[in-house]
Protein backbone atom coordinates (compact mmCIF):
# COMPACT_ATOMS: atom_id res chain seq x y z
CA UNK A 1 0.00 0.00 0.00
CA UNK A 2 1.48 3.59 -0.81
CA UNK A 3 1.00 5.68 2.26
CA UNK A 4 0.21 9.33 1.33
CA UNK A 5 2.37 11.34 4.35
CA UNK A 6 1.90 15.07 2.72
CA UNK A 7 -0.55 17.80 4.53
CA UNK A 8 -2.16 20.62 4.23
CA UNK A 9 -1.79 23.84 6.60
CA UNK A 10 -3.78 26.82 6.20
CA UNK A 11 -2.68 26.92 2.45
CA UNK A 12 0.54 25.55 2.65
CA UNK A 13 1.50 22.16 1.29
CA UNK A 14 4.07 20.32 3.27
CA UNK A 15 5.21 16.97 2.04
CA UNK A 16 5.42 15.11 5.46
CA UNK A 17 3.47 16.34 8.87
CA UNK A 18 6.87 17.08 10.88
CA UNK A 19 8.21 21.25 11.12
CA UNK A 20 11.10 22.18 12.76
CA UNK A 21 10.07 24.09 15.90
CA UNK A 22 11.12 27.38 17.00
CA UNK A 23 14.38 27.78 18.94
CA UNK A 24 15.95 24.96 17.96
CA UNK A 25 18.73 25.10 15.19
CA UNK A 26 16.47 28.09 13.16
CA UNK A 27 19.42 30.67 13.46
CA UNK A 28 20.95 30.29 9.98
CA UNK A 29 19.45 29.63 6.20
CA UNK A 30 22.61 26.73 5.88
CA UNK A 31 21.48 24.93 9.29
CA UNK A 32 17.79 24.88 8.25
CA UNK A 33 18.65 23.53 4.71
CA UNK A 34 20.12 20.75 6.42
CA UNK A 35 16.82 20.36 8.60
CA UNK A 36 14.99 20.35 5.11
CA UNK A 37 17.65 17.39 3.95
CA UNK A 38 16.87 15.71 7.35
CA UNK A 39 13.54 15.13 5.90
CA UNK A 40 11.24 17.98 7.70
CA UNK A 41 7.95 19.07 5.98
CA UNK A 42 8.43 22.82 7.20
CA UNK A 43 10.95 24.39 9.23
CA UNK A 44 10.65 27.91 11.93
CA UNK A 45 13.25 30.05 12.46
CA UNK A 46 14.50 30.94 15.85
CA UNK A 47 12.04 34.23 16.90
CA UNK A 48 12.92 37.36 15.67
CA UNK A 49 12.80 40.74 17.88
CA UNK A 50 12.96 43.92 16.46
CA UNK A 51 16.33 44.38 18.31
CA UNK A 52 19.07 42.43 18.42
CA UNK A 53 19.34 40.26 22.00
CA UNK A 54 21.94 38.74 24.20
CA UNK A 55 19.58 36.69 25.76
CA UNK A 56 19.70 35.17 29.58
CA UNK A 57 22.96 34.71 31.29
CA UNK A 58 24.76 31.10 30.87
CA UNK A 59 23.56 27.91 31.65
CA UNK A 60 20.31 28.39 29.49
CA UNK A 61 19.11 24.79 28.73
CA UNK A 62 19.67 21.73 31.09
CA UNK A 63 17.94 18.46 31.08
CA UNK A 64 16.50 17.89 34.57
CA UNK A 65 15.27 14.70 34.18
CA UNK A 66 15.67 12.02 31.66
CA UNK A 67 12.40 13.47 30.39
CA UNK A 68 12.48 16.81 31.12
CA UNK A 69 14.68 19.81 30.18
CA UNK A 70 14.37 23.37 30.76
CA UNK A 71 15.52 26.44 28.99
CA UNK A 72 15.51 30.17 29.24
CA UNK A 73 17.61 31.09 26.26
CA UNK A 74 15.78 34.69 26.61
CA UNK A 75 15.19 35.67 22.85
CA UNK A 76 19.21 35.82 22.17
CA UNK A 77 19.06 36.50 18.20
CA UNK A 78 20.39 38.87 16.24
CA UNK A 79 17.90 41.43 15.31
CA UNK A 80 15.36 41.91 12.54
CA UNK A 81 17.80 43.67 10.13
CA UNK A 82 20.32 40.90 10.27
CA UNK A 83 17.65 38.23 9.97
CA UNK A 84 16.49 39.54 7.17
CA UNK A 85 20.15 39.58 5.44
CA UNK A 86 20.22 35.94 6.43
CA UNK A 87 16.98 34.45 5.23
CA UNK A 88 16.92 37.59 2.13
CA UNK A 89 17.12 34.96 -0.28
CA UNK A 90 14.59 31.92 0.01
CA UNK A 91 13.64 31.26 -3.48
CA UNK A 92 15.27 28.08 -3.59
CA UNK A 93 14.20 26.74 -0.55
CA UNK A 94 13.00 23.04 -0.70
CA UNK A 95 10.17 23.68 1.75
CA UNK A 96 8.20 25.96 3.64
CA UNK A 97 10.06 28.35 6.19
CA UNK A 98 8.11 29.68 8.91
CA UNK A 99 9.24 33.07 9.91
CA UNK A 100 8.75 33.36 14.27
CA UNK A 101 8.10 36.73 15.42
CA UNK A 102 7.80 38.14 19.15
CA UNK A 103 7.94 41.40 20.14
CA UNK A 104 6.68 43.21 23.43
CA UNK A 105 3.62 44.48 21.87
CA UNK A 106 0.91 44.69 19.26
CA UNK A 107 2.87 47.83 17.62
CA UNK A 108 6.00 46.04 17.76
CA UNK A 109 4.56 42.84 16.31
CA UNK A 110 2.91 44.58 13.49
CA UNK A 111 6.47 46.50 12.60
CA UNK A 112 8.02 43.15 12.70
CA UNK A 113 5.12 42.07 10.21
CA UNK A 114 5.25 44.78 7.86
CA UNK A 115 9.07 44.89 7.77
CA UNK A 116 9.50 41.05 6.86
CA UNK A 117 7.92 40.79 4.10
CA UNK A 118 10.66 41.28 1.65
CA UNK A 119 12.10 37.72 3.11
CA UNK A 120 10.78 34.68 1.54
CA UNK A 121 8.67 33.40 4.67
CA UNK A 122 5.95 31.16 3.39
CA UNK A 123 3.77 31.76 7.02
CA UNK A 124 4.29 33.77 9.91
CA UNK A 125 4.67 32.81 13.62
CA UNK A 126 3.74 34.61 16.74
CA UNK A 127 4.58 33.95 19.92
CA UNK A 128 2.64 35.11 22.75
CA UNK A 129 3.32 32.25 25.12
CA UNK A 130 7.26 32.38 26.58
CA UNK A 131 6.76 31.59 29.96
CA UNK A 132 10.82 33.20 31.24
CA UNK A 133 11.84 36.31 29.14
CA UNK A 134 10.43 39.83 31.02
CA UNK A 135 8.19 42.12 28.88
CA UNK A 136 7.58 38.89 26.36
CA UNK A 137 5.04 36.14 26.27
CA UNK A 138 3.31 35.36 29.68
CA UNK A 139 5.54 37.67 31.47
CA UNK A 140 4.66 40.68 28.74
CA UNK A 141 0.98 39.54 30.02
CA UNK A 142 0.63 38.18 26.24
CA UNK A 143 -1.42 34.84 27.93
CA UNK A 144 -5.01 36.41 27.74
CA UNK A 145 -7.75 36.40 25.00
CA UNK A 146 -7.59 39.85 24.92
CA UNK A 147 -3.86 40.45 24.67
CA UNK A 148 -4.09 37.59 21.98
CA UNK A 149 -6.77 39.44 20.10
CA UNK A 150 -5.10 42.24 20.11
CA UNK A 151 -1.93 41.46 18.96
CA UNK A 152 -3.27 38.77 16.59
CA UNK A 153 -5.31 41.64 14.76
CA UNK A 154 -2.72 44.46 14.52
CA UNK A 155 -0.55 41.68 13.21
CA UNK A 156 -3.33 40.39 10.62
CA UNK A 157 -3.57 43.90 9.19
CA UNK A 158 0.19 43.69 8.06
CA UNK A 159 0.29 40.67 6.40
CA UNK A 160 -1.05 38.15 3.59
CA UNK A 161 0.80 35.28 4.95
CA UNK A 162 -0.38 32.76 6.56
CA UNK A 163 -0.59 33.18 10.30
CA UNK A 164 0.28 31.39 12.94
CA UNK A 165 -0.44 32.11 16.68
CA UNK A 166 1.74 30.24 19.07
CA UNK A 167 -0.05 29.33 22.76
CA UNK A 168 1.15 28.53 26.06
CA UNK A 169 0.14 25.23 28.12
CA UNK A 170 -0.17 27.38 31.50
CA UNK A 171 -3.54 28.86 30.94
CA UNK A 172 -6.75 26.85 31.74
CA UNK A 173 -9.02 28.70 29.31
CA UNK A 174 -6.87 27.54 26.57
CA UNK A 175 -10.19 27.07 23.94
CA UNK A 176 -10.93 30.57 25.04
CA UNK A 177 -7.57 31.97 23.83
CA UNK A 178 -7.56 30.11 20.29
CA UNK A 179 -11.11 31.12 19.46
CA UNK A 180 -9.66 34.74 20.30
CA UNK A 181 -6.57 34.65 17.64
CA UNK A 182 -8.98 32.46 15.14
CA UNK A 183 -11.72 35.82 15.75
CA UNK A 184 -8.89 37.81 15.36
CA UNK A 185 -7.57 36.74 11.88
CA UNK A 186 -5.16 33.33 12.74
CA UNK A 187 -4.90 30.96 9.87
CA UNK A 188 -3.02 28.19 12.13
CA UNK A 189 -2.64 27.74 16.22
CA UNK A 190 0.64 26.27 17.46
CA UNK A 191 -0.16 24.98 20.95
CA UNK A 192 2.46 24.48 22.85
CA UNK A 193 5.22 26.50 23.68
CA UNK A 194 7.51 25.52 26.99
CA UNK A 195 5.62 24.88 30.46
CA UNK A 196 6.22 26.31 33.54
CA UNK A 197 8.79 27.61 34.26
CA UNK A 198 10.14 25.36 36.74
CA UNK A 199 13.81 25.05 38.34
CA UNK A 200 16.72 23.04 38.86
CA UNK A 201 18.73 23.58 42.22
CA UNK A 202 22.45 22.21 42.01
CA UNK A 203 22.73 20.96 45.80
CA UNK A 204 26.56 21.14 45.96
CA UNK A 205 26.13 24.62 45.34
CA UNK A 206 23.02 25.55 46.55
CA UNK A 207 21.93 27.48 43.80
CA UNK A 208 19.46 27.38 40.82
CA UNK A 209 21.56 26.00 37.73
CA UNK A 210 20.16 28.10 35.04
CA UNK A 211 21.20 31.78 34.63
CA UNK A 212 17.65 32.86 34.83
CA UNK A 213 17.18 30.82 37.65
CA UNK A 214 14.13 29.44 35.87
CA UNK A 215 13.33 27.72 32.49
CA UNK A 216 10.34 26.66 30.49
CA UNK A 217 10.23 22.97 30.42
CA UNK A 218 10.22 20.96 27.06
CA UNK A 219 10.39 17.16 26.37
CA UNK A 220 8.81 13.68 27.20
CA UNK A 221 7.10 15.08 29.85
CA UNK A 222 5.37 17.94 28.57
CA UNK A 223 3.85 15.62 25.77
CA UNK A 224 0.75 14.50 27.79
CA UNK A 225 -0.46 18.37 28.64
CA UNK A 226 0.50 18.95 25.31
CA UNK A 227 -1.83 16.47 23.87
CA UNK A 228 -4.53 17.63 26.75
CA UNK A 229 -3.69 21.30 25.10
CA UNK A 230 -4.03 20.37 21.48
CA UNK A 231 -7.38 18.01 22.31
CA UNK A 232 -8.88 21.55 23.80
CA UNK A 233 -8.05 23.41 20.89
CA UNK A 234 -9.46 21.27 18.72
CA UNK A 235 -12.61 21.53 20.14
CA UNK A 236 -12.70 25.12 20.10
CA UNK A 237 -11.84 26.45 16.84
CA UNK A 238 -12.28 25.41 13.36
CA UNK A 239 -8.54 26.62 12.45
CA UNK A 240 -5.33 23.45 12.06
CA UNK A 241 -3.48 22.86 15.14
CA UNK A 242 0.14 22.44 15.04
CA UNK A 243 0.85 19.80 17.60
CA UNK A 244 4.12 20.96 19.70
CA UNK A 245 5.57 19.25 22.96
CA UNK A 246 7.39 16.00 23.54
CA UNK A 247 6.94 14.57 20.11
CA UNK A 248 10.02 11.90 19.53
CA UNK A 249 9.21 9.17 18.05
CA UNK A 250 6.76 8.53 15.11
CA UNK A 251 3.47 6.96 17.92
CA UNK A 252 3.74 10.57 19.60
CA UNK A 253 3.09 11.69 16.15
CA UNK A 254 0.15 10.02 15.40
CA UNK A 255 -1.13 10.58 19.28
CA UNK A 256 -0.89 14.05 18.33
CA UNK A 257 -2.69 14.32 15.23
CA UNK A 258 -5.32 11.97 16.58
CA UNK A 259 -5.74 14.58 19.28
CA UNK A 260 -6.51 17.32 16.78
CA UNK A 261 -2.61 18.04 14.91
CA UNK A 262 -2.41 18.54 11.09
CA UNK A 263 1.22 18.74 11.52
CA UNK A 264 3.76 17.98 14.52
CA UNK A 265 6.66 20.58 15.85
CA UNK A 266 10.08 18.98 16.93
CA UNK A 267 12.13 20.63 19.29
CA UNK A 268 13.56 18.76 22.53
CA UNK A 269 13.48 15.64 20.02
CA UNK A 270 16.24 16.76 17.96
CA UNK A 271 18.46 15.94 21.44
CA UNK A 272 17.45 12.91 21.46
CA UNK A 273 17.61 11.62 18.42
CA UNK A 274 19.90 14.02 16.21
CA UNK A 275 18.53 15.69 12.83
CA UNK A 276 17.62 12.59 11.69
CA UNK A 277 14.59 12.61 13.56
CA UNK A 278 12.71 13.92 10.91
CA UNK A 279 13.02 11.28 8.63
CA UNK A 280 12.80 8.30 11.05
CA UNK A 281 9.47 10.14 12.92
CA UNK A 282 8.01 9.43 9.14
CA UNK A 283 9.17 6.37 8.55
CA UNK A 284 7.48 5.30 11.81
CA UNK A 285 3.84 7.15 11.41
CA UNK A 286 4.68 5.79 7.91
CA UNK A 287 4.93 1.97 9.75
CA UNK A 288 2.02 2.92 11.80
CA UNK A 289 -0.36 4.07 9.08
CA UNK A 290 0.89 0.82 7.06
CA UNK A 291 -0.14 -1.62 10.10
CA UNK A 292 -3.57 -0.08 11.06
CA UNK A 293 -4.80 -0.09 7.25
CA UNK A 294 -4.82 3.56 6.91
CA UNK A 295 -3.64 4.88 3.10
CA UNK A 296 -3.64 8.98 4.30
CA UNK A 297 -2.15 10.33 7.60
CA UNK A 298 -4.94 13.15 6.91
CA UNK A 299 -7.30 10.04 8.00
CA UNK A 300 -5.76 10.29 11.60
CA UNK A 301 -6.41 13.67 11.75
CA UNK A 302 -8.72 14.34 14.95
CA UNK A 303 -9.71 10.79 15.35
CA UNK A 304 -9.82 10.54 19.19
CA UNK A 305 -13.05 13.00 18.86
CA UNK A 306 -15.36 10.46 17.87
CA UNK A 307 -17.71 9.14 20.60
C1 LIG B 1 16.42 25.64 23.63
C2 LIG B 1 15.02 26.04 23.26
C3 LIG B 1 14.80 27.30 22.68
C4 LIG B 1 13.51 27.68 22.32
N1 LIG B 1 13.32 28.90 21.74
C5 LIG B 1 12.08 29.25 21.29
C6 LIG B 1 11.87 30.45 20.56
O1 LIG B 1 12.78 31.24 20.29
N2 LIG B 1 10.60 30.73 20.14
C7 LIG B 1 9.55 29.89 20.39
O2 LIG B 1 8.43 30.18 19.95
N3 LIG B 1 9.73 28.74 21.06
C8 LIG B 1 10.95 28.40 21.51
N4 LIG B 1 11.12 27.20 22.16
C9 LIG B 1 9.96 26.32 22.40
C10 LIG B 1 9.85 25.21 21.34
O3 LIG B 1 9.65 25.74 20.06
C11 LIG B 1 8.70 24.23 21.70
O4 LIG B 1 7.47 24.93 21.66
C12 LIG B 1 8.86 23.59 23.06
O5 LIG B 1 10.21 23.30 23.34
C13 LIG B 1 8.05 22.31 23.20
O6 LIG B 1 8.39 21.36 22.22
P1 LIG B 1 9.49 20.17 22.45
O7 LIG B 1 9.06 19.41 23.69
O8 LIG B 1 9.42 19.36 21.20
O9 LIG B 1 10.79 20.85 22.63
C14 LIG B 1 12.42 26.79 22.55
C15 LIG B 1 12.64 25.55 23.14
C16 LIG B 1 13.92 25.16 23.49
C17 LIG B 1 14.12 23.80 24.11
Amino acid sequence: MSIKLDVELAGLRLRNPTILASGILGISKKILERVAKSGAGAVTTKSITVKPRGGHNNPIFIQSTKETFLNAVGYSNPGLKAAKKEFEDLSDFPIPVIGSLVGEDAEEFAYLAENIKEIGFKAIEIVLSCPHTPGYGLLGGHGTPEATKEITSAVRKKTKLPLFVKLSPNVMNLGEVAKAAEKAGADAITAVNTLGPGMVIDVETAKPILGFKVGGLSGPALKPIAMRCVYDIYKAVKIPIIGVGGIITGKDAVEMMMAGASAVGIGTGVYYRGMNIFKEVCDEIEEFLESHGYSNVKKIIGLAHRD
